[in-house]
Formats: structure tokens, sequence, C-alpha cells
């Protein structure tokens, strides 16, 4: 499918890495250009796509107009972790209205999806493996449909001009990124299906290697039809067709129909925001992972966190805030269009009064979910997240701003190619469980035309008077709500600077586990949590952050770009 050369002189080849391991160092300051006092800025994983979003900023082109560039790029250089196939949720803010909208492109599960259809013959679970690489895991993908709707709404460019870079670089070749190489040669199940082997090998039977000069004239075609096109172009039609003959093969065919594809429909709704201090934190609604994140943010106002710092007792505050939020998360979270997701109830004052008291000067056992008002029965959470998502930030010239979490779910989502592009496995966000043993269903349960629970929350921070402060966002899986509140909490009670907020160690306090960057948090901070029964451990099950942010400063945009990627905040 691809044409290879590796036409790479050595001396760039090395320069590539180079600057892939620079990538790794900690506390990396993010690359920003003219960076005195820039107005208009991206932030993403990879360098490729923040530039294709500056030339649409400096074109005149809007934050969404760049956003659709980001993707477009991202999908080409970045397919282990969003692309056409895949759904996302964008948080925007309108500088001129002041009014947060939020943008929900997660796919959908097709009208034939059944609550057991994850369950094998004996009613147990089917291993993760052969579900994520099934006909059955993928959704109907909403990402580029999303773009268009927010794009008709906010761009200033001609939709149709919003693609050339990625055009220009699947035809003419890009240096294959250390990540996108090292995930083709990685154990994981989608990369060792037909299509990611024939697209990930070169002719000499080797791996693609990281510097290699990489094409995909497949994904240039259809890069083209969407320009002329818009969603149509992958929804309808013969891409269409292809999508769901690829979903109809073996192992474990799926249900996906032309009907299911053409009757996508993506959403916009008011952001959920809520006060938190000085600031108003905004998010996209459930599925959204974002309430659960705004729910951490209230707890914490509770607290003392920004008095402790980066210290032992703030870090413990951190913890148990976090374990809060996530046993409320698994057990209430589902698609609001098919469950009621109590989430007035969730965020409501003397909720989250009461779920502060919770938190004592030592850690106890795991808390168990809450009952906010408006909570119906809900069966334990058996939802299991794997990792192939990408976030990037985007504030235009006038000060509008664009949080965008994009996803294929796994690497390569399901491993399955169609034009150039691979289809995502974003339905193994469902429980596989559908009830619990007495019958109770889960909120998270497969339906037809629903959409599974998500932990992407995109974030836009506010001041009182309605002015732009932060957009910050992150993938991980359901590390994200950890993630994306470390990162809220280090900006705005803690006072760093983005880059700084991005780099922090992280730590993901789940029932009874504490998974922690251990090496990175100073020794001191690791006796005191210990002293308080906080007990870190290493390991994220395979997941790092990958934080992106801008924050607006009286000195113009600053940027942050999470080291353990390899993007940049770069400014104009
Ligand atoms: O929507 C979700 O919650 C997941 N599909 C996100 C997966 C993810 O972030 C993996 N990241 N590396």
């Amino acid at each position: 499918m691809i044409v290879l050369q590796r036409v790479l002189p050595l001396a760039l080849v090395a320069l590539t890495i180079a600057s892939a391991s620079a990538a790794e160092a900690p506390n990396r300051k993010a690359t920003v250009s003219k960076a005195a006092a820039p107005g208009a800025m991206v932030a993403a994983a990879n360098p490729m796509a923040v530039d294709a979003g500056l030339k649409v900023l400096k074109a005149g082109g809007s934050a969404v107009d760049a956003a659709v560039a980001v993707q477009a790029v991202l999908g080409l250089v970045e397919p282990q972790s969003s692309g056409l196939g895949g759904g996302s949720f964008m948080t925007y803010y309108d500088a001129k209205t002041k009014k947060v909208t939020a943008y929900n492109g997660r796919e959908t599960a097709p009208a034939g999806a059944t609550p057991e259809m994850f369950l094998g013959p004996d009613g147990k679970a089917l291993p993760r493996p052969v579900a994520m690489t099934s006909g059955r895991s993928a959704g109907v993908p909403g990402a580029i449909a999303m773009l268009y709707l927010a794009q008709g709404q906010h761009g200033k460019l001609k939709w149709a001009n919003l693609f050339g870079d990625a055009e220009r670089l699947a035809d003419q070749g890009f240096p294959a990124p250390r990540r996108m190489a090292d995930a083709a040669s990685s154990r994981a199940a989608q990369a060792a299906t037909p299509d990611a082997i024939a697209y990930f090998t070169k002719p000499d039977g080797t791996k693609v290697q990281a510097g290699d000069l990489w094409k995909n004239p497949a994904y240039a075609a259809t890069i083209r039809k969407v320009a002329a096109e818009g969603p149509k172009a992958i929804l309808e039609g013969p891409i269409a067709e292809q999508i769901v003959a690829k979903l109809q093969q073996n192992p474990i065919p799926g249900t996906m129909t032309l009907k299911d594809l053409a009757s996508y429909k993506p959403k916009a709704t008011p952001a959920v925001c809520r006060p938190y201090k000085v600031y108003v934190v905004c998010t996209p609604p459930a599925p959204s992972g974002g309430p659960a994140v705004l729910e951490g943010l209230g707890i914490l106002e509770r607290t003392d966190i920004a008095k402790q710092g980066p210290n032992a007792q703030g870090w413990y505050l951190f913890s148990q805030a976090s374990r809060l939020m996530y046993a409320d998360r698994d057990r209430y979270y589902g698609d609001p269009d098919f469950v009621d997701v109590p989430m007035e109830g969730l965020l409501a004052k003397d909720y989250l009064d009461q779920r502060a008291t919770l938190i004592g000067p030592v850690a106890g056992p795991p808390p168990k979910p809450g009952s906010p008002k408006g909570a119906g029965a809900r069966a334990p959470d058996q939802t299991k997240e794997p990792g192939g998502t990408t976030h990037f930030v985007i504030v235009d010239k006038d000060g509008n701003a664009v949080s965008m979490t994009t996803t294929v779910e796994s690497i390569f989502g399901d491993g399955r190619m169609v034009a150039g592009f691979f289809l995502n496995n974003q339905l193994t966000d469902f429980s596989f469980q559908p009830k619990d043993q007495d019958g109770v269903a889960a909120a998270n349960a497969v339906a037809g035309g629903k959409r599974p629970r998500s932990s992407m929350a995109p974030a836009i921070v506010l001041d009182k008077q309605g002015r732009l402060v932060a957009a910050v966002g992150s993938p991980g899986g359901p590390s994200i709500l950890a993630f994306n509140l470390k990162a809220l909490v280090a900006l705005l009670d803690w006072k760093l600077p983005m880059q700084e907020a991005v780099a922090l160690p992280n730590l993901i306090a789940f029932g009874p586990i504490y998974a922690a960057e251990v090496d990175k948090f100073p020794p001191d901070v690791v006796a005191g949590l210990a002293a308080k029964n906080v007990k870190l451990q290493g390991g994220f099950g395979g997941e790092g952050s990958g934080l992106h942010g801008i924050e607006v400063t009286p000195g113009g945009l600053r940027g942050g770009a999470d080291p353990r990627r390899e993007g940049v905040a770069k400014g104009l």
C-alpha cells in the first residue's frame, strides 16, 4: 500500500533521533518561536502537525480551521493515536461571545450492537486482544464529522483549503516519527494484523524505523476526497463500502452497515462549566469524563491544596480526591442519551461538601461511589480502557481556543486499515459485562446507537469575567482524569507555568492502587505519602500522559508540551 524509500541522509536521521531523545528529557521547555509575546499558538504531540496548524493560523485561519489541519496531519504521522477512522471531543471557546461549546464526535455503536457482544459463548468477557481486533470493536467514526460541524460554525477559511500539509506529507513522504515506528514494532495485537504488517513493513521485510521517509498515497487520496466532500467522503460511497466490508471480515465480524455510517450525527452542546476558586473550568458533558474532573476539582476546592503546593500533603490531597472522583465516575457515567447520568447531583455543593469530608488524615480503604441526587442503581463498572489517543490545543489571534482530545482507542485502533487510515476500536470502551450478578445494568453497557463512556476531558479555563485563562488536556485512557486534574491543580493552585504543569510527575490514585512515576517525585514526598498509607508504585499499564496546553499570560501565550511524547508548543 505504501511506497517507501529510505532517502534520509544519515545526518538527518541522527538529528531526528537526537531530537527524539531530547523529547524524552524531563522538564524540557516547550519550543516557542517568537517566544517574546506569541498571540497565536498550537501545542500538539507532533511537530509536523503543529506546523500545519500554524500555517493555517498565519493564513488568517481560526483556531477551528487550524484544528482541521492538525487532525489531518496527526492521522498520518500519529496513526497509532488518532485519525479519520476515530472519534473526538472538542471544547471550544469563542472570544467574541465568551461562550464555551462542547463538540461530541464520539464513535457510535452500530444499530446491530448488543449488550452481550463482547461476551464469549461461555458468558465470560472476551479476552481484550480478541475483542480489540474484532469487527465488533469499531464504532462509526466521528472526528471528521465533528470538525466539519465546528468548522462550519467557526471557520474563516474554506474547508477544502485546510488539508494541504496532510496531502503533501502523505504524497511526498515524512520522516517516520519514533513513536509511530515503536508502536509498529510493539507487541500489541493491532500491530500484528495483516493490514498493520502490510503498511509498516519495508520492501526488505523489516519494519519501519524512526527517520525512514514514509509515504501513504492512499491517505493522500482520501484526504483529497475529504477536502472536496467533507465527512461524506468516508461516511458514504466507496470508502464507506470498504469500511463495512473490512468490519465484516474475521476475526469476529461486526454489524456495521452503510446506514450506520451515513446516519452519524456529531453534536454541539453548551459545555459543562463550574467555578473553581477565581476561575471557571469547562469540559464536555458525559459521556466525556470532563465532569468527573470537575468533581475532582470541586472536592479539592474544599481542601488547602493550594497552600500546600506540590509537597507530600498536597499530593496526598490530590490522591484522595482522585480516588473519590474515580469511584463516582466508574459507577455512574455512560451515554446520557441512554442512561441518566446524575451530573447535577455529582457536582452539587452539598454532595461535594460530603465527599470532601471523606478525606481523612491518612488513606483508608478505597472509597465507594457516593449517592448523589438523581442516582439510580448501577452495577459496578467493568470497563477497561487501553491506549491510542492524543490531545492538542490551539489559540488563534482573536483569542478563540480549541482543546481537543482525539482517539482511535488502542494503538492503530483495531488494526484494520481502509483507504490509508486505521479504523477505531472504541467500542471496547463499553463495559464488556452488561449487568452484575443481580441483573443490575451497568451505565456503560453496550447498546445500538449508543456512545461509549470516555475518559477524554478537554478542558478550557476562564476567569470570572469569561476571559480565556488556559486550555489543556491529555490522552491516557482512564488515567486522563488524573493527568488533567494534575495539570489544572499545578497551573491554577500551584501557579506553575504550563510547561512545568504538564511535566510534573504523574500520580493515578484509583481504588487500592497508587500508580506513579515514582522516580520523578522528590524522595521526601514519596516518604511523606508512604507515612499516610499512600504507597506509590511504578507502572501505568503502558500509558503515559500526553498533556498539551496553552495559558494566557500578560506577556502573551505560554505553551506546554508533555516531555513524555514528541510534541511541541509553538507560537506566531
Ligand atoms: O475515550 C477514552 O477514554 C479512551 N478511548 C481514550 C484512550 C486513550 O486515551 C489512550 N491513550 N493513550
